[in-house]
């Protein structure tokens, strides 16, 4: 059995910055209560006309990632590219990226675990990689966000949460046993798939059908639920995030025989600062065992691992020999674990 290992990291994000005071030009909102509710500052929203998509996004940060591993695109097994805002409803964007870093016809996966789709990607790649079928995956986590937002103030408590970005890691079989994924622990509970989620256009509700209703409705501000922004059950999700969060860390921490004294550094997804912050609370960790950007990025879901762990990466904040530690919480419900020997 083979062991795989993050061999490089990138990142992208827009440079496009809107501040919670932006924000509250266009919506009744204000930078007290976001900063207090979740601790975000600013996020990043592609621009009309700057040439960013979810899948351009993922190729900058894949070339990125690539480099620094100094492995060949000619080299990459498989693609896996996890995305709740395609740039399509179909194909998905791991063959849109295939195709924009001119990467031979190896196969492109898509994943739909929105928070947890790093984690989930990372896990597919983990298993190709161990039973040695592959050697070298490409994984991509990348969001357009705030082309599918409501900004009016009907939709504020979700559209000041999330930002976009994207994150890549190329992973690759490990020369050192021991060094690199030693677990991944996935979970999902459907029960709870609409308590945050976007239900159309969708086979279920489909653009006509859309479309018809809103002329019916004359003013679209007029109409309560629109089935075409997320819809987020906001304090549901909060009390669930917590407790799956704290589960899921332990679970991976004792399958490797650990503890939370072991962790160097725990990654969580950038959900909101105060569930962070309640996570490092509960398991007693430092400020400096626990990274967060969320200030800077908002919450850009399946790309907000791959960009702290990137950043932290950058930062010197994940070293060699470390135990860090990777958790996610989100919409399906699913949420998921990695521990990582780096
Ligand atoms: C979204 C979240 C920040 C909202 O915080 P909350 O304390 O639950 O706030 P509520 O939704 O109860 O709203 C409280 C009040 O603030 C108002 N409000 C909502 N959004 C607001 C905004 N952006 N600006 C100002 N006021 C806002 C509400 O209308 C409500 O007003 P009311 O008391 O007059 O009715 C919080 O529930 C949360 O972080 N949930 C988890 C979200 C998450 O992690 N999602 C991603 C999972 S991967």
């Amino acid at each position: 059995m083979y062991q795989s290992k993050i061999a490089g990291l990138g990142k992208y994000v827009p440079e496009n910055v809107i501040t919670n005071d932006d924000l509250s030009k266009i919506m009744d909102t204000n930078d007290a209560w976001i900063q207090e509710r979740t601790g975000i500052k600013e996020r990043r929203h592609i621009k009309k006309g700057d040439g960013n998509t979810t899948a351009s996004m993922g190729a900058k940060a894949a070339k990125i990632a690539l480099e620094r591993a100094n492995i060949s695109k000619d080299d990459i097994d498989l693609i896996v590219f996890a995305t709740l805002s395609p740039d399509y409803y179909f194909p998905g964007c791991g063959v849109q990226i295939q195709e924009m870093l001119e990467i031979h016809t190896c196969p492109a996966l898509d994943i739909r675990n929105q928070c947890s789709g790093f984690i989930y990607g990372l896990s597919v790649a983990d298993q190709f990689i161990k039973t040695g079928m592959y050697k070298n995956v490409l994984l991509i986590g990348s969001e357009n966000h705030s082309g599918g937002l409501d900004f009016t103030t009907r939709g504020r408590s979700v559209s000041v949460i999330f930002g976009d970005g994207a994150g890549a890691a190329v992973l690759t079989r490990s020369d050192h046993n021991g060094q690199g994924v030693l677990s991944t622990h996935l979970h999902s509970e459907g029960k709870h798939a609409l308590e945050l989620s976007l239900k159309g256009p969708s086979t279920n509700h489909w653009v006509p059908e859309i479309i018809a209703e809103n002329k019916a409705a004359g003013d679209e501000s007029q109409l309560e639920d629109i089935p075409y922004y997320p819809y987020m059950n906001g304090q549901f999700v909060f009390k669930n995030a917590v407790v799956r969060f704290s589960e899921v860390i332990m679970e991976g921490l004792k399958a490797n025989g650990m503890d939370v004294s072991d962790v160097d550094m725990l990654i969580p997804h950038q959900a909101n600062l105060r569930i962070s912050q309640f996570i490092q609370q509960k398991f007693k960790l430092r400020d400096d065992q626990v990274y967060n950007n969320i200030q800077k990025y908002g919450n850009t879901t399946a790309a907000s691992i791959p960009i702290a762990l990137t950043e932290a990466w950058e930062d010197g904040k994940v070293k060699e020999g470390d135990t860090i530690v990777l958790a996610a919480f989100g919409s399906g419900f699913t949420w998921a674990s990695a521990v990582i020997e780096w």
